[in-house]
């Protein structure tokens, strides 16, 4: 399917459905991105055009092909301790606070954690704090739509390509074992990572409540109206005191009532004010 044979019809009802099903936003002229993104499976599923796609998925049984267009639509990128300074303040700030205020048990979110390098990067980050003595664990929980990233992250396997980035070779042969041309996550990371899909859209009850939830490098993606929605609930997921940390160019300057903005190490947090 080349862009230039996609009417202006389909790619709106696509881009609603697109929206609605997952929080996407495309712009108005991303029709190139629709066709490369999109022309493989639909050759595959042989369908014609993009009008008929938006039917299909529409359709009771159009979820496997509705899973497949969000997988296809959705940017998995990331890599180890992305931005440095997320993990360099809780390790200086945060973990130590926590340490202080008697806490020994955390809870922590990774929203959109794609194939799962955030929330491993998390627990080296505090098995590398608790070798300084510190009392404190955590349980991890990663969620993204995709299940093929879930699946991924659960497997906590990588390829020598993928180890390499934001990785230092220390922190790999420390907390990664070799198994042919791969790398695997060693036990005592991977405990604290618990993986499941789950959609930003949807209710966030059963998730139980956070000390700190990362959500970074989604939200940019979403709606001004998506984003506010996700942000307040997400704060009601917050445990006293949280943290709330997002990416490095997604500003919350529009929830400054509930969340204190901390600069730190180069980057930016957010604190749940007092109630
Ligand atoms: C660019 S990655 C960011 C990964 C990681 N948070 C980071 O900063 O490196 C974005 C992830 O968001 C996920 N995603 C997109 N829409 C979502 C939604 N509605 N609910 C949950 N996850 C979503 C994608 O599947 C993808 O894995």
């Amino acid at each position: 399917m080349a862009s230039r044979e996609i009417v202006p019809e389909h790619y709106q009802a696509f881009r609603a459905f697109l929206e609605q099903s997952c929080g996407i936003v495309l712009g108005d002229n991303k029709q190139y991105l629709v066709s490369s993104r999109l022309g493989h499976l639909m050759e595959r599923e042989g369908i014609k055009d993009l009008g008929e796609l938006v039917y299909h998925v529409q359709q009771r049984g159009g979820q496997r092909l509705r899973g497949m267009v969000i997988e296809a639509m959705t940017t998995n990128e990331t890599q180890w301790f992305r931005d440095t300074y997320p993990f360099t303040i809780l390790q200086d700030t945060l973990l130590p606070e926590y340490v202080k205020r008697g806490q020994q048990q955390l809870r922590i979110w990774s929203a959109a954690c794609s194939s799962g390098q955030e929330v491993y990067s998390l627990s080296i980050a505090l098995e590398e704090y608790r070798a300084r003595g510190a009392r404190l664990e955590a349980e991890i929980v990663g969620t993204d739509i995709s299940p093929a990233m879930v699946a991924q992250a659960k497997e906590a396997k990588y390829s020598a390509s993928t180890i390499n980035r934001g990785l230092s070779p220390e922190r790999r042969d420390r907390y990664f074992q070799r198994s042919g041309d791969s790398w695997v996550v060693r036990p005592e990371i991977r405990r604290r990572g618990q993986f499941m899909v789950h959609n930003l859209l949807e209710s966030y009850a059963s998730l139980g409540r956070f000390d700190i939830i990362f959500c970074r490098n989604v939200l940019i993606y979403f709606s001004a109206t998506s984003r506010e929605n996700i942000l307040n609930r997400m704060i009601q997921q917050m445990r006293p005191g949280g943290y709330l940390i997002v990416g490095a160019s997604e500003s919350l300057a529009r929830h400054t009532g509930d969340l204190q903005m901390i600069r730190s190490h180069g980057g930016v947090i957010y604190k749940l004010r007092e109630r």
